[in-house]
């Protein structure tokens, strides 16, 4: 795995997360760590991804690592989906990188909860780095793990 994906990992399952929730599965590899970390906390991923084949790929390759228990997937735009969740203890938000800021502010997150943001550096979103650093009561750092991560912890 890479050394992000790893993070991702360690950190989901440390936290002790069991509502998992990713914005952008692609064909999978994130939604691998975080189906790991589920299992490990007895939890689930909600994976939202709005392209059928790259869901469907992901969906052969945890049904071949004997994660499918580990992980529910929604296909469709997230900003349709996102208002139906709520309480979600760590979120991966890996999508089309203009809708960061507005995915992030649809969030209902379990008080405490943690943000994970991926290409902050590589693709120079200081935007939104500037948007949750100023959130009243968060924590939030850019690491320098792969692409890029920024971590936020939400205000109780
Ligand atoms: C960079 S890829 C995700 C990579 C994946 N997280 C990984 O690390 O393996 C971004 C994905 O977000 C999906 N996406 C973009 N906009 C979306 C939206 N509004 N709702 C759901 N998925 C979206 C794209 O189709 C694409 O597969």
């Amino acid at each position: 795995m890479p050394a992000s994906a790893e993070f991702l990992c360690a950190l989901a399952s440390g936290i002790g997360a069991r509502n998992i929730l990713e914005i952008g599965g692609s064909s999978g590899i994130s939604t691998i760590a975080l189906a790991v970390a589920a299992k490990a906390t007895q939890g689930r991923v909600i994976s939202l991804e709005i392209e059928p084949i790259r869901q469907a790929e992901s969906k052969q390759t945890i049904a071949r690592l004997g994660l499918s228990d580990f992980v529910d997937f929604r296909l469709g735009d997230a900003a349709q989906t996102l208002p139906e969740l709520s309480d979600p203890e760590f979120v991966l938000i890996d999508c089309e990188k203009h809708d960061y800021i507005r995915f992030f502010d649809m969030l209902r997150m379990y008080p405490g909860g943690i943000v994970e943001a991926d290409n902050v550096v590589s693709h120079q979103l200081g935007t939104y780095v500037a948007h949750v650093q100023s959130r009243p009561g968060a924590q939030s750092v850019t690491l320098p793990i792969g692409h890029g991560l920024e971590i936020t912890r939400v205000a109780n």
